[in-house]
């Protein structure tokens, strides 16, 4: 099914390409202030509970990478805007080939600094900056340090590919039902 002449990036881009597609068609573009609380409230439920879950079961800073962590800016951000944080439980993704799966996690993670550029340009009409509650997209947008370093981890990856596929999909999936639920609180 996959072209297996492609880098581990572009299968994995492949891979996951529905899912980012329709993460982003549900998110929109933000031109309201209503829908960015939205997209703010479902990504911070996302982010932090994924981020926990990375810290116990994903990858340690090694070499060139350490993986970016953005919830205290979320929520600085949710704080700014003097919204209610969605309730949230832990994930549980279970045990199973955790080093590929939770790098597929990883993936969603730093991949998601390249729209961050974009998201800045567009809330700026609504007065959101890094100093006033979007200070998570201009964490993200400022440095691709990060995303540099998760892909040269990624490429010298000889783990189990079924699995780094399935870890990035959920991590999607996860961020598309924290999206619904924000939208439906
Ligand atoms: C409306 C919101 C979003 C927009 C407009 C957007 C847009 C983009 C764009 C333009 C790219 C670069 C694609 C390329 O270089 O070919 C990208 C990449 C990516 N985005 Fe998003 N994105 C959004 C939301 C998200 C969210 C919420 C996540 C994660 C939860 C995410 C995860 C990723 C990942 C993992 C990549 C890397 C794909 C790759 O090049 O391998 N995106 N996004």
């Amino acid at each position: 099914m996959y072209d297996s002449s492609l880098s581990i990036r572009r299968r994995l881009k492949q891979a996951t390409e529905p899912a980012h597609a329709s993460l982003e068609a549900r998110i929109g573009p933000l031109t309201t202030q209503i829908e960015y609380n939205e997209y703010l409230r479902g990504l911070y439920a996302f982010r932090s509970t994924t981020e926990d879950w990375l810290f116990t079961n994903g990858a340690k800073a090694t070499g060139t990478w350490t993986p970016q962590t953005i919830a205290r800016e979320l929520h600085e951000d949710i704080i700014d805007l003097a919204l209610t944080p969605l309730s949230v439980s832990p994930v549980d993704w279970g045990p199973a080939a955790r080093e590929s799966f939770a790098l597929g996690v990883h993936y969603v993670l730093e991949g998601s600094a390249l729209g961050a550029r974009i998201l800045c340009k567009q809330v700026e009409p609504l007065g959101l900056s890094r100093e006033h509650g979007a200070r998570h997209l201009w964490a993200q947008a400022e440095t691709l340090e990060s995303w540099r370093g998760f892909l040269a981890v990624l490429s010298e990856h000889e783990g189990d590919e079924d699995a780094l596929f399935a870890g990035a999909n959920t991590a999607f999936n996860a961020a598309a039902g924290a999206m619904e639920r924000a939208a439906n609180v």
